[in-house]
């Protein structure tokens, strides 16, 4: 393709962002494994490198553009050696600025948006061939899922390391336009990938030996086959054998049906854990937001799953600091956390996202003010997660075990609700479901040893009967 033929030729892909860009780094891999090009183990060793880019906030976008110099140097010294090397941006930023990343930043061969990830292998040719840059921002969700789709279907490679748990795309895109935010412009419009194709690429998943799936989408629960939702898919992936965990991320409010709040209630490979962005807990900002629901109405929700599945955790995003959030907005928003009962939370300064409505609000809140929010926020919020650890100790809970520790001897898996857990057992049960005694914390760990349980394996219900006292 760009250079002598034979020998495999070596891909690096660094990735940024979302679980979203993560699945699509490997579904990358895949289709560029089928063009001949193998994994570089590292960037100094690649003869392609792409930059899987994200641009929710501006930091993110920035970032790019300084690897993207760093890299530059690096194609120069190769080019200096006689070795070509093809540089490539993809992801979010490649959609959203297209060709400006040409002009910006040169050195740069190729710039690709997510929904042309399946032409990478005739786009990097055209880019070797011609050596002008090549840039493909078109939108073609349906046919990208299809051809992604084939690739697996095939050949089957790709998964070069044995995983326990992994990603799995069902829904790109937002049709919410939430004011703040870039995705609807980057993801374009919702598109729900097919059921028998999310059933296949489970079924080969389960068979390589994962046995916890998170179903992927920028908005997952408003995944739909035109009859049914997404509970009724995670019905259909608990089916296969194998599969022993289901989890799903990210929601939003709007599109928590109740088909879903039955599967969190009967469902037990559904962990109890949901991630439902609320934003902010002032109904004047969420209506600016445009996020279409009230702080009263998300109260309610959560009532409602928790009356599903009691012993679910919650977790959720904030951007403190939307233009115009005045300190009541903000006091709204902090005396949010504490009545929904969050777990854990992810926060945000608000960053003015170019072309989104928010952005040219003339009531932009100043820097020190959203650096202070920020701080009060999370401070509750790391509060509420170190309280919400102590709280497990003590408890005896399935631990599926999914990798080596730091330290001889220890291997870790996680919880039902998310955090990692570290327990000194034998390396034999990676990729097994074991009953774990919890008897500490540390950091946004748990620490704990194995127990004798009751327990079913493998189940949630297994998990929330196995809530127990530890025996002496
Ligand atoms: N500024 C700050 N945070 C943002 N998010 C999305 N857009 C912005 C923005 N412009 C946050 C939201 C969203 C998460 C993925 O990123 O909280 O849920
Ligand atoms: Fe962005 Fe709102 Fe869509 Fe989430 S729901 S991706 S925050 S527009």
């Amino acid at each position: 393709m760009t250079g002598k033929g034979e020998d495999l030729k070596k891909v690096f892909i660094k990735t940024y962002g979302c679980q979203m860009n993560v699945y699509d780094s490997e579904r990358m891999s895949d289709v560029l494994a089928r063009a001949g090009y193998e994994p570089a183990a590292a960037v100094e060793a690649a003869d392609l490198v792409l930059v899987n880019t994200c641009h929710i906030r501006e930091k993110a976008a920035e970032k790019v553009y300084s690897e993207l110099g760093r890299l530059r140097e690096l194609k120069e010294e190769r080019a200096a050696s006689g070795r070509e090397m093809l540089l490539g941006v993809t992801g979010c930023v490649a959609q959203a600025e297209g060709s400006e990343i040409a002009r910006r930043a040169r050195g740069v061969d190729l710039v690709v948006g997510p929904q042309s990830y399946h032409r990478l292998p005739e786009l990097i040719a055209t880019a070797a061939r011609t050596g002008a840059a090549v840039v493909e921002t078109e939108f073609d969700v349906a046919r990208k899922f299809g051809v992604l789709d084939r690739v697996h279907g095939r050949s089957g490679q790709g998964r070069r390391d044995r995983r326990v748990s992994a990603f799995l795309t069902v829904q790109e895109g937002c049709d919410k336009f939430c004011t703040f935010c870039v995705v609807p412009y980057t993801r374009g419009a919702e598109v729900s990938r097919p059921a028998a194709a999310i059933v296949a690429e489970a079924r080969r998943l389960a068979e390589d030996g994962v046995r916890e799936l998170t179903l992927l989408g920028q908005n997952v629960n408003a995944w739909h086959d035109g009859r049914a939702g997404l509970g009724s898919l995670l019905f259909q992936l608990a089916e296969i054998p194998g599969v022993e965990r289901l989890r799903y991320t990210t929601s939003h409010p709007r599109d928590m049906s109740d088909d879903l709040i039955a599967a969190h209630r009967d469902l037990d490979a559904l962990m109890p854990y949901l991630h439902l962005p609320v934003q902010s807990g002032s109904d004047r900002v969420l209506a600016a937001m445009n996020r279409r629901h009230t702080r009263h109405e998300y109260l309610t929700l959560i009532e409602r799953v928790r009356r599903a599945r009691p012993d679910i955790a919650l977790a959720g995003d904030f951007i403190v600091g939307f233009p115009g959030e005045s300190d009541a907005d903000f006091a709204d928003t902090l005396s949010l956390v504490d009545e929904a009962g969050y777990m854990a939370a992810f926060t945000f300064k608000y960053s003015p996202r170019p072309g989104t409505p928010a952005a040219t609000a003339d009531d932009q809140v100043a820097e020190p003010v959203k650096d202070e929010r920020l701080y009060r926020l999370q401070e509750k919020i790391d509060a509420r997660a170190a309280a919400f650890l102590h709280s497990r100790v003590g408890l005896t809970v399935d631990v599926l075990f999914e990798r080596a520790g730091r330290r001889a001897g220890q291997i870790v898996g996680r919880a039902p609700w998310l955090m990692p857990v570290h327990v000194e057992a034998p390396p034999s049960l990676i990729g097994e479901i074991a009953p774990v005694a919890l008897t500490g914390v540390a950091g946004n760990s748990l620490f704990g040893v194995l127990a004798r349980s009751t327990a079913r394996r493998g189940t949630s219900r297994g998990d929330q009967a196995a809530i127990v006292e530890v025996a002496p």
